[in-house]
């Protein structure tokens, strides 16, 4: 990140505060992505406030210069809203990892010499996996969990109080036997088939896909709204303890025995070990069982059993003397690529795999690797005929790690990824993210509307209850549709009676399906051609196009005719960039989905069975609310959330989905978390549903 002397912001010409407007969002947001998603963040917290302030200082001078994505206009970023730190009454700290059975052996022979214990004293070890998530410290009063704190530093940590009561695993309430204070300490994780469910609901939302199950946990446990921590499935781990007011046993194993009957999971695995060689044999054991445990772990962990013996060996520096990590090593064998080949994921993503010739690699055969995106190809200028060697690491995933260079047979070419879908042949280009300003690391096919890979998941949001809201036609149906070729495109879901109403291929001979049923989709179906605006626009999964930017189009063009007459003019980008709401990254993304001449004709198709009504105008556009910007949060007991926010719309207002210092209201249900916070700490006006209800009512 520049690091240039500041210019005064009086002294600024527009041309260069719009520069610097643009490189403080980027700047911002990466750092934002650092702290909140990497848990790394690359500069203090006062070098990050100063960003901020020249940020809000030059947007204060230049208000025309706002960008929409300025992080001035997001909430989750300011400061103050960073989680509050927590210092840990006990340090948390690291353990000293091994790699090799001698490592382990030394361990031991260190600990006895230490202790001054003579070769037939038992020294007992207790050996349990080392889980691959974050370490986290839960404090209990009385019985109940007072306080939640990631590791941090070791020696601060960071308040995840309301994200830790989200996981179903942590008891809340530990009914009797709990000592008045005790601080439990243990990883927090995710399992693999919950990681890779949670992946396929980012990507079905078009939001970030995650690394590795550890990341996505870290990125899970450090979210400001708990409300999003509770829809990840994180899981727990009991190992360790910090601050007590009581121990309940006199070695490790049987404190982790209470653990238990206070309702922690502690891992099934855990073995108490009496000699060297029932460690080294638990290890063999669990690596052998690794790829079967369901979660990654990255070795064991021994620790000295008795704790009057732990309280003697005591520490160097950061890392307990009584206790050490052996580390499994990350599974690796060399094969060569035979071709790569390039795949269409659901979302139109183009992802490049090699296929190589069939390796081991930790006890599974490994043929193909994903190389995630092009750029990742580059930068391992991975070629047709290289030697290469892969790995299973923490991750079940194989991946590859490098080209053996020496190797490399003559006349090779760099790989060069294609710019059209391998699927339908329709263009595929790097979107620019609005947020960030950079290219998507994934190169996608621009055919969003027909192209088979991304049909099933197109025709599913088209049939949504946001969108076209056709009853009876879900994912599973949808793909069995599809599957047997009975809907391509969205125009074909309206003419689905009209060829399988009746004769070969009738809906209702098929399996599951009867004349009632069928009927009853065929009634949906006609109930929904005739379509609103907004929806319709929402329904075309144009890409960086959600509810709001739906509603924001259809309000501005009115009709589709001027819409769409609009995007098939030379002027579209300008037209669309006249939206408030609407910057040139999106402009552009937009503009280009409508030039694919695949989804013009797609649309062209659904309006021979659509009829797309033009926008109404908002009935109480001179409402209180009119201009007004809400947000609801917590429970709605007497209308659900899209209907609050229909007719907050209907009145005029803009509904948005967090709190800033531009929010007017806030309407809070029981149950509101961070966002009621947020208000409060903004000055913004908080009401409840029942007062909403007599706002709206006059
Ligand atoms: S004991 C003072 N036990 O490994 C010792 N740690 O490198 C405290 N970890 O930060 C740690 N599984 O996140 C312990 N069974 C286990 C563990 C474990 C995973 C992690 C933990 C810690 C790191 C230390």
């Amino acid at each position: 990140m520049s690091k240039s002397p500041e210019k005064p912001v009086e002294l600024l010409t527009g041309d260069e505060a719009k520069a610097e407007l643009a490189r403080l969002a980027h700047d911002i947001a990466e750092n934002d992505r650092l702290y909140y998603q990497e848990d790394a963040p690359h500069i203090s917290d006062a070098e990050y406030d100063a960003l901020r302030r020249r940020n809000d200082d030059i947007e204060k001078r230049f208000p025309e210069l706002i960008r929409h994505d300025s992080p001035s206009q997001r909430v989750g970023a300011k400061p103050a809203e960073r989680f509050e730190k927590v210092r840990h009454a006990r340090p948390m700290l690291s353990l000293d990892n091994a790699f090799t059975s001698e490592d382990i052996v030394d361990f031991v022979a260190r600990v006895r010499r230490f202790l001054g214990m003579t070769a037939d004293e038992q020294l007992v070890l207790v050996a349990e996996p080392k889980i691959d998530g974050l370490s986290s410290s839960l404090r209990y009063e009385h019985g109940r969990l007072v306080l939640a704190a990631t590791r941090g530093d070791g020696a601060e940590g960071e308040n995840v109080t309301a994200n830790v009561r989200t996981i179903a695993d942590v008891p809340k309430i530990v009914r009797s036997g709990m000592p008045e204070f005790f601080e439990v300490r243990g990883e927090v994780y995710m399992s693999h088939a919950d990681f890779a469910e949670l992946n396929r609901r980012q990507e079905r939302a078009s939001e970030k896909i995650f690394a590795n199950p550890r990341n996505s946990a870290a990125g899970s446990l450090r979210q400001l709204d708990p409300g999003i921590t509770a829809k990840r499935p994180l899981r727990f781990f009991a190992y360790h303890w910090g601050e007590v007011s009581k121990l309940p046993a006199a070695t490790h194993w049987e404190v982790l025995q209470a653990l238990k009957s206070w309702g922690f999971p502690v891992n099934p695995l855990t073995r108490r070990c009496r000699t060297v060689d029932e460690a080294l044999e638990f290890y063999e054991s669990v690596q052998h069982r690794r790829a079967d445990l369901g979660y990654d772990i990255d070795g064991v962990v021994y620790k000295v059993d008795r704790l009057d013996l732990q309280n003697r060996l005591g520490f160097v520096s950061r890392s307990p003397r009584w206790a050490i990590a052996h580390k499994f090593p990350a599974e690796q064998a060399e094969s060569s690529v035979e071709r790569i080949a390039v795949y269409v994921g659901r979302t139109g993503a183009l992802t490049p795999v090699a296929h190589i010739k069939p390796v081991t690699v930790g006890g599974v055969v490994v043929q193909n690797v994903s190389m995630h995106n092009e750029d990742e190809v580059a930068r391992k200028d991975v070629r047709v005929g290289d030697t290469v060697i892969v790995q299973r690491a923490g991750d079940v995933i194989p991946q590859l790690v490098s080209v053996v260079l020496e190797r490399r047979p003559k006349g090779t070419h760099r790989y060069k990824m294609p710019d059209r879908c391998p699927i339908c042949g329709s263009h595929a280009t790097r979107e620019i993210n609005p947020k960030t300003g950079e290219p998507e690391a994934a190169r996608r096919c621009v055919n969003t509307l027909s192209c088979p890979a991304q049909a099933v998941e197109r025709l599913r949001h088209f049939a949504s209850r946001d969108a076209f809201d056709i009853e009876g036609l879900g994912e599973k149906t949808l793909a069995e549709f599809f599957e047997d070729g009975l809907l391509r495109e969205p125009a074909d879901i309206f003419r689905l009676e009209e060829r399988y109403g009746h004769g070969a291929k009738a809906i209702m001979e098929r399996d599951g399906w009867g004349e009632q049923s069928a009927r009853k989709l065929f009634r949906a179906i006609d109930s929904r051609r005739k379509i609103s605006l907004d929806r319709f626009i929402l329904a075309l999964s144009i890409p960086h196009v959600g509810e709001t930017t739906a509603r924001l189009l259809a309000r501005n063009f009115h009709s589709l005719k001027a819409f769409l007459s609009s995007m098939e003019s030379g002027h579209a980008v300008e037209d669309l960039d006249d939206i408030e709401g609407i910057g040139d990254v999106m402009a552009a993304a937009i503009k280009s989905f409508f030039d694919e001449q695949h989804t013009r004709e797609a649309i062209t198709h659904l309006l021979e069975s659509v009829e797309v009504g033009d926008f109404a105008a908002p009935a109480h556009a001179n409402s209180a609310l009119a201009g007004k910007t809400v947000v609801f949060t917590g429970t709605l007991e007497r209308m659900t959330r899209n209907e609050a926010k229909a007719r907050a719309e209907a009145m005029g207002a803009k509904v948005a989905g967090s709190v800033s210092k531009k929010t007017d209201l806030v309407v809070a249900g029981p149950g509101a978390g961070s966002k009621l916070k947020n208000a409060e700490a903004f000055g913004v006006k908080v009401i409840s549903e029942d007062d909403w209800l007599s706002l709206i009512d006059t």
